[in-house]
């Protein structure tokens, strides 16, 4: 089933994020199958896909999905900027800048081979294959890349312990979890205990038991992920309503996570929020207007993932997020950039500080002096929950 890929472009083989035995392993599983089309999810600079299309048959199709517009290792580069279109004409589409929930749905046609590559933190790649699922043919091969990657992966400066909700073992939990026939490379070795590429055979047995991926999403997220809404109202239209109650609990727990800064999870305490914000988002929502202004201060992933759920929940959105960094863009979810106006908070205005660092957090606080609405993460939970009846 291995060989060697003699068509990949130099170029395209200089920004491969493969090995060389991985990249085999691709090919070689490619060769034996022959897709007639193939779903591609994580692009970067396009090493992959250059690999991908030069393996595949004539007449077959390649779709490239990323959720990035520009390259994440330089951002002067375009994702995808490595291949070389000229010498593979017309079998690729490359979508950049949407998550693939996004796009299913347009995509006509089914795959029958896919390789997921994206961001290795659960629940990323759990969720990128439930929303591909309903794409893929019975017999579609699916390539998980970089399964066992958490081994030499720890978050810089700290131990594997401290940085467990960020470790990289996305893959394996999606690998191990999912029913399918698994394929896995006979002689590759990493350096690794054990092989970091990985692919499974969809059989009727996948779509019937994909629950066990559903709740698996339980598990602590290293990411809240980007543009949550839309996966879930992508899987909401393919899957059923207890598939989707163990999403919203997936949500659930991980809010409760991500509200408390990821420290002395009690779910008991800080209330099952998700569930909260859906039954009392009447109340909610007149607690938030009654606030003259309301400003987010930090512009990172819990503010995004905050301003995804208001958005779900339809909550008024900050008027403005304040970040310090000069980087940051000058919008997030419609909401503008500044920099922070701490002066400028009037009595009856609300500053929601979604930066998890209690150091940072502390900080903040001691420069508002003029409202008492400034609230940490973790006092919002507590102000969610006092907006239920009875609380
Ligand atoms: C490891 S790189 C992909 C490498 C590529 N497969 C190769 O072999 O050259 C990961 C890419 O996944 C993208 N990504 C991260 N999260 C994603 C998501 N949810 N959906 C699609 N792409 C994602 C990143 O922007 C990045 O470009």
């Amino acid at each position: 089933m291995l060989m060697d890929n003699k068509r990949l472009p130099p170029g395209a083989l200089k920004h491969s994020e493969m090995h060389e035995a991985e990249r085999r392993f691709v090919s070689g599983l490619i060769e034996k199958f022959q897709p007639k089309n193939i779903l591609e999810l994580g692009v970067s600079a396009g090493g992959g896909s250059a690999l991908i299309l030069s393996a595949m048959e004539r007449g077959a199709t390649l779709t490239s999905i990323d959720v990035m517009e520009k390259w994440y290792k330089d951002p002067s580069f375009d994702v995808g900027f490595a291949v070389d279109r000229e010498a593979f004409g017309v079998q690729w589409r490359l979508i950049t800048g949407q998550e693939p929930s996004e796009v299913m749905d347009s995509l006509a046609g089914s795959f029958d081979f896919c390789v997921i590559d994206t961001y290795h933190v659960h629940p990323i790649e759990s969720m990128n294959f439930l929303t591909a699922l309903p794409y893929l043919s019975d017999g579609a091969v699916v390539v998980l890349h970089d399964v066992g990657v958490y081994c030499g992966h720890v978050t810089e400066g700290k131990s594997y312990f401290d940085s467990f909700p960020y470790a990289m073992f996305a893959c394996k939990l999606l690998y191990d979890t999912v029913t399918a026939g698994k394929i896995e490379p006979p002689d590759y070795f990493d350096g690794n205990c054990f092989s970091n590429i990985g692919a499974f055979q969809i059989t009727d047995d996948t779509k019937k038991y994909v629950r066990d991926v559903f709740s698996m999403l339980k598990f602590p997220w290293g990411i809240y992920p980007l543009k949550l809404a839309k996966i879930y109202a992508c899987l909401a239209r393919h899957y059923d309503k207890a598939l989707m109650k163990m999403f919203e609990e997936a949500m659930t727990v991980n809010m409760s996570l991500l509200l408390n800064g990821g420290r002395d999870y009690d779910c008991a305490k800080t209330g099952d929020v998700f569930n909260v914000i859906r039954k009392n988002k009447e109340a909610m929502r007149e607690r938030l207007n009654g606030f003259d202004h309301m400003c987010f201060y930090g512009g990172g992933a819990y503010a995004r993932s905050l301003l995804d759920l208001f958005a779900m929940f339809a909550l008024r959105l900050p008027g403005k997020i304040w970040a310090i960094n000069h980087e940051a863009p000058r919008r997030i979810a419609g909401v503008p950039v500044t920099a922070p106006k701490f002066d400028a908070l009037g009595r009856n205005d609300c500053l929601l500080i979604t930066n998890s660092d209690p150091f940072i957090a502390s900080n903040v606080q001691a420069r508002v002096r003029t409202t008492e609405n400034c609230f940490t993460l973790k006092e919002f939970g507590k102000l969610l929950e006092n907006c239920a009846p009875g609380g």
